[in-house]
């Protein structure tokens, strides 16, 4: 099984030049570094959607995600973007439920389960993100908070259709704060994770679902989410603007 690598530029580069050469030097790099990789990693750049065209090429081993989606797939919704759109712009995976929606946009897990149903019917892969907060830990809530968002997210989606689903597990304080949650401590998350997947749907799907880790990963402490941790792959923000620093990751990752 491929080790999947997710760059999440988030609101970044401001220019479509500087997306294209960023895309380019990952692109490159990855051709020039690491000849091996396209057997052990899969890497997908999730860029904003307006460049999602653009950076759509054929020849490219890099495939393409949106950042989120809209729930809908046509009419009078002002601003959004459907699953349908971002497939027809050439995107395989699609982020849902990324706490910053929940953070500026007020988005809840109910708000996730709708684009996580319209991205399985659109053949578009749901990154769907779960996470606890400080407060959470502080209180001893981390379990519950996640059975909730797991709950919550994923109701009335089948085992059928959530095999196609990948779990990404970003604490919401290693976000983008330079301070990353232990792969000691994400390994025991993992085994809590694939228990709320037995319980909600079965052993199997328990086993073979693709979790990811996020929050700070860079190009030292990559390695061990997979190794350690017995994550299938990584969320990556910050790291994933340089092109330098995303292909050593994806070097790390390779290798291990
Ligand atoms: P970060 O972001 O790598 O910058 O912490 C991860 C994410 O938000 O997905």
């Amino acid at each position: 099984m491929k080790t999947l690598v997710i760059a999440n530029w988030k609101m970044n580069p401001q220019t479509l030049a500087e997306a294209k050469t960023l895309f380019d030097s990952i692109r490159k790099g990855i051709k020039n570094t690491c000849p091996e990789l396209s057997r052990r990693v899969e890497v997908v750049i999730c860029p904003p959607f307006i460049y999602l065209s653009e950076l759509k090429t054929t020849d490219s081993k890099l495939k393409l995600g949106g950042q989120d989606c809209f729930w809908e797939d046509k009419g009078a919704f002002t601003g959004e973007i459907s699953t349908k759109q971002l497939k027809n712009s050439g995107c395989n995976f699609v982020i849902i439920g990324h706490s910053e929606r929940e953070k500026y946009f007020s988005e809840t897990d109910e708000v996730a389960n709708k684009k996580i149903k319209s991205a399985i019917k659109s053949k578009i892969r749901p990154i769907f993100c779960i996470g606890d907060t400080l407060e959470d830990r502080k209180r001893g809530n981390v379990q519950q908070t996640l059975t909730c968002q797991i709950k919550k997210g994923l109701r009335g989606v089948r085992q059928s259709e959530v095999k196609n689903l990948i779990l990404a597990y970003e604490p919401v304080w290693a976000i983008g704060t330079g301070k990353p949650c232990s792969a000691n401590e994400v390994q025991k998350i993992n085994l809590c994770l694939r228990k709320i997947l037995t319980k909600f749907y079965s052993v199997k799907i328990s086993q073979n679902m693709l979790i990811l880790y996020g929050g700070s990963v860079n190009s030292k402490n990559a390695r061990a989410y997979i190794t350690e941790a017995g994550m299938q792959g990584l969320l990556i923000g910050g790291a994933s603007l340089n092109a330098k620093e995303f292909i050593k990751i994806i070097k790390e990752v390779a290798g291990s």
